[in-house]
């Protein structure tokens, strides 16, 4: 057990506190700052008012109610998504990301959509209660059940959520919050923490939850919101693609998995959910594919999405050949190329190699190798892929294919998109996939599945 101290030490540049002397502020950075100050290290103890005069306890894990915490729609199916099937009750979720990326759009959306009997508490630091308003109207929210407050300061904070009784709480931005409590600086990450942590210990113990938000730099700097990301349950980030997108990503999710992407655009009227991604990521061109492109079906998270490869093979400027491409690892490409080049003969390393995915997406899913392959010897030889097929599967270093996960999946949306071909790892496609109308020998219905890079190029190219 933690032993209670009645001295810390803290920094007299930003106020950070230690519970023991250091030499530098680990906070701000600074040489010898840390004095020796009466009272309790605030990172490990809680304030006292709050603190439960019963004795601890601990009781049997077989006794503890799985239901503790139920999960609240948010009434926007691709943030539910991220999150794991909905909001958690008792949980405290932080949002990050770069100014003007849509964070407080999607916490006023999911205030009004959020599908509770319960209250939703909007803590504004940032905009004015009009500011606010303009915004709802802007999004024609109504908004009946959300009540607003605008401030960051803890306090007051907290005397609204006793007042008001909350199952969801908003805050706009952690980066206001500030207290007058412990002395500590105004505006410091400490009192970010502490106050954060308030908050969080508030819905924990009243059976609600916490939306955060945080403000993150173009340079990722973000040592502030990084330091409370071990504080929430989740973290999620909202970042812009290239292209218009918005995605929505979990960085850690204590009740999720953190595969999953929640897709956005932003139009007139708020963020808009992107239902099926692929129409986002795909050319749509009178004729046929131009060589060196193919349509593969990858995963982001868990869901299927068909994106465009595109490949450029040039003779190679300088007497190294070079990978360019930023979407797809370019050590993924180099060794993709040199299986090519090895077990089908096609000589790429004189040429230098461009890669790139349509709609700014990047890629890192191992069931994009094939399409990948079979985009650099469309490059290579100038031949074309037929239209209306898909390509997905593993390539190991000695030219085999791989199965690849939720193959049944990833056909589905390339049939749901008009694509009559496939083409995938034989282990797997088609006696895997029960359930899928699928002719064994997959002529008639377009799918065709192949055991290695040799007879994909056959199917695809003669
Ligand atoms: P905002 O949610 O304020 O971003 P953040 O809180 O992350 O800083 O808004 C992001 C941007 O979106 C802002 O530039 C205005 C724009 N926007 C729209 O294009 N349409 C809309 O309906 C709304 C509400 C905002
Ligand atoms: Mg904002």
């Amino acid at each position: 057990m933690k032993k209670q101290r009645d001295f810390i030490f803290k920094c007299t540049g930003c106020g950070h506190e230690e519970p023991k002397w250091l030499g530098r502020c680990p906070e701000c950075g600074e040489w010898n700052t840390l004095v020796e100050t009466a009272g309790n290290f605030a990172g490990s103890t809680r304030r006292s008012g709050r603190q439960n005069s019963l004795p601890p306890q601990s009781f049997p894990l077989s006794t503890v109610d799985p239901q503790e915490g139920t999960r609240i729609g948010s009434g926007i199916g691709e943030l539910d998504r991220v999150l794991g099937g909905g909001i958690m009750k008792r949980s405290a979720i932080l949002v990050g990301g770069e100014p003007g990326i849509g964070k407080s759009t999607l916490l006023l959306q999911a205030a009004a959509a959020v599908e509770t009997k319960g209250r939703v508490l909007y803590v504004s630091g940032e905009e004015s209660a009009g500011q606010v308003r303009m915004r709802a109207d802007r999004l024609e929210l109504r908004g009946e059940r959300i009540e607003i407050c605008c401030t960051g300061q803890l306090e007051k904070i907290e005397t609204i959520m006793e007042a008001v009784k909350p199952l969801i709480v908003m805050v706009d931005s952690a980066q206001t919050l500030h207290t007058d409590q412990a002395g500590m600086a105004p505006g410091t990450v400490n009192q970010m923490k502490y106050c954060s942590w308030e908050l969080i210990s508030w819905v924990k113990e009243h059976d609600a939850a916490l939306f955060l938000t945080a403000h993150v730099t173009k340079e990722g700097v973000i040592s502030g919101p990084k330091t409370l990301e071990h504080l929430v349950d989740t973290v999620l980030y909202f970042e812009q693609n290239e292209g218009d997108s918005r995605f929505l990503r979990a960085a850690k999710n204590r009740f999720g998995s953190v595969d999953e992407i929640g897709i956005f655009t932003m139009g007139e009227r708020g963020l808009q959910p992107v239902v099926d991604p692929s129409l986002l990521f795909l050319i749509h061109r009178e004729g046929g594919l131009p060589p060196g492109t193919v349509i593969a079906a990858v995963l982001e998270g868990s869901r299927p999405l068909l994106v465009e490869i595109q490949a450029l093979a040039v003779p190679a400027k300088g007497s190294m050949s070079r990978v360019f491409s930023d979407r797809i690892d370019s050590a993924r490409v180099s060794r993709v190329a040199a299986t090519l080049e090895k077990h089908l003969n096609l000589r790429l390393s004189d040429h230098d190699l461009y890669i790139n995915v349509a709609g700014g997406i990047r890629i890192a899913e191992v069931g994009v190798e094939l399409a990948l392959a079979m985009a650099l010897y469309s490059a290579r030889t100038g031949l074309s892929l037929p239209t209306g097929t898909a390509v997905a599967g593993e390539l190991s270093l000695a030219g085999e294919l791989r199965p690849i996960r939720r193959l049944a999946g990833r056909l589905k949306a390339a049939q749901s998109l008009g694509f009559e071909g496939f083409l995938g790892p034989a282990p797997a496609l088609p006696a895997r996939l029960p359930g899928l109308a699928i002719e064994p020998e997959g002529e008639t219905t377009g799918l065709r599945a192949v055991g290695d890079l040799k007879s994909a190029v056959k199917a695809l190219f003669t």
